[in-house]
């Protein structure tokens, strides 16, 4: 596919992060990969331009002086063995969105699992049309290709099994606990981490494939100045740089295991968990914005369908929200 990372360029970052202790020769990289050693010299000083620390040329030898946090399909498919992501994994230097590049692979008949990552997005997408700012390896940028045999209809569970495993990848990383605003966003005190958006391809009554798309600031030392007083990133909240390739290891084995769960034992158990992770599931004052109009109202939980329940302030009764804004309410 255009633009996807160089199958060799994987390969040399492999060897290198699985290599940290040692000192190792061009010669024997440039073996390893079926490069020229020539080859391996640009290639090194392009991975320094990425903030890749290796000591060293091409004669005596190279180190590396830090890991490579870069999202390489090599190590992540090695770490997600026996789950649905581990067999295509497409990642990017630097793409416009890659849930726009997922649709597209669905369309393709690309099968069911297929990952992509992107170092950097230049048009991520966010809910609502709106857009999602990404730094260059700061943060997760996935977008999962799913072909779940669900009706449409219940397409909003598929962003609730997404939330799950993403909150709780990022609760192992954190001291405070983490919240699930409803549907999509990730929330530590109150300021957001995480966005999901999940898009899809259906007839009324079949889903051709759905696209799950994952945004996680991780190590981001300050939002952009617009969004700062809304949003947060795991270092701002923990003071430390954390590991991208571990966390994405773990929400996508979350996200593995969560998804089966929901094929195997419906909708109960996942809303079981929302109701235990999420303070929005019940009894949460809030204001909903749709399309259509503003309102208040205490939350009631989830239909079976992912859909969130509200009791409306003005005597309306209980309405199911399909999609809008959420906001907590005084
Ligand atoms: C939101 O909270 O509005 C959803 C944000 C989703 C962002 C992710 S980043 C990976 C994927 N690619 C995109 O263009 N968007 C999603």
């Amino acid at each position: 596919m255009p633009g996807t990372t160089d199958r060799r360029i994987d390969a040399l970052l492999t060897l290198l992060a699985e290599n940290t202790t040692i000192v190792i020769s061009g010669a024997k990289i440039a073996k390893e990969i079926g490069v020229s050693r020539q080859q391996v010299f640009r290639w090194v000083e392009k991975l320094r331009t990425l903030g890749v620390r290796v000591k060293g040329h091409p004669r005596t030898g190279y180190h590396i002086e830090r890991v490579p946090d870069i999202l390489a399909p090599q190590l992540l498919s090695r770490r997600l063995s026996g789950t649905a992501f581990a067999k295509r994994i497409h990642h990017f230097f630097k793409e416009d969105s890659t849930n726009t590049i997922a649709m597209h692979l669905g369309e393709a008949g690309e099968p069911h699992g297929a990952t992509v990552l992107a170092e950097d997005q230049t048009a991520g997408r966010g809910r609502a049309g709106r857009s999602w700012l990404t730094e260059k390896s700061a943060g997760i940028s996935c977008s999962v290709l799913v072909r779940p045999p669900i009706p449409p209809a219940h397409a909003p569970l598929l962003t609730i099994v997404a939330g799950l495993a993403a909150r709780d990848a990022a609760a192992e990383e954190l001291t405070a606990i983490p919240d699930i605003r409803w549907p999509n966003d990730l929330l530590v005190r109150g300021r957001k981490f995480g966005g999901i958006l999940t898009e899809m391809h259906a007839e009324p009554d079949r889903l051709h494939y759905a696209v799950i798309g994952i945004g996680i600031n991780v190590n981001q030392s300050k939002m952009p100045a617009e969004i700062g007083d809304i949003a947060t990133s795991l270092r701002i909240e923990s003071g430390k740089t954390h590991s991208r390739l571990e966390l994405l290891v773990r929400l996508l084995r979350n996200l593995d295991r969560y998804y089966n769960l929901y094929l195997t034992d419906g909708y109960a158990p996942i809303l079981r968990r929302f109701a235990e992770v999420s303070s929005y599931f019940r009894g949460k004052r809030v204001r909903i914005t749709t399309a259509r109009e503003t309102f208040t109202g205490t939350t009631a939980g989830l239909e079976s369908s992912g859909v969130l329940r509200v009791t409306r302030d003005d005597g309306r009764g209980t309405e199911a929200v399909l999609s809008g804004d959420v906001a907590e309410a005084d």
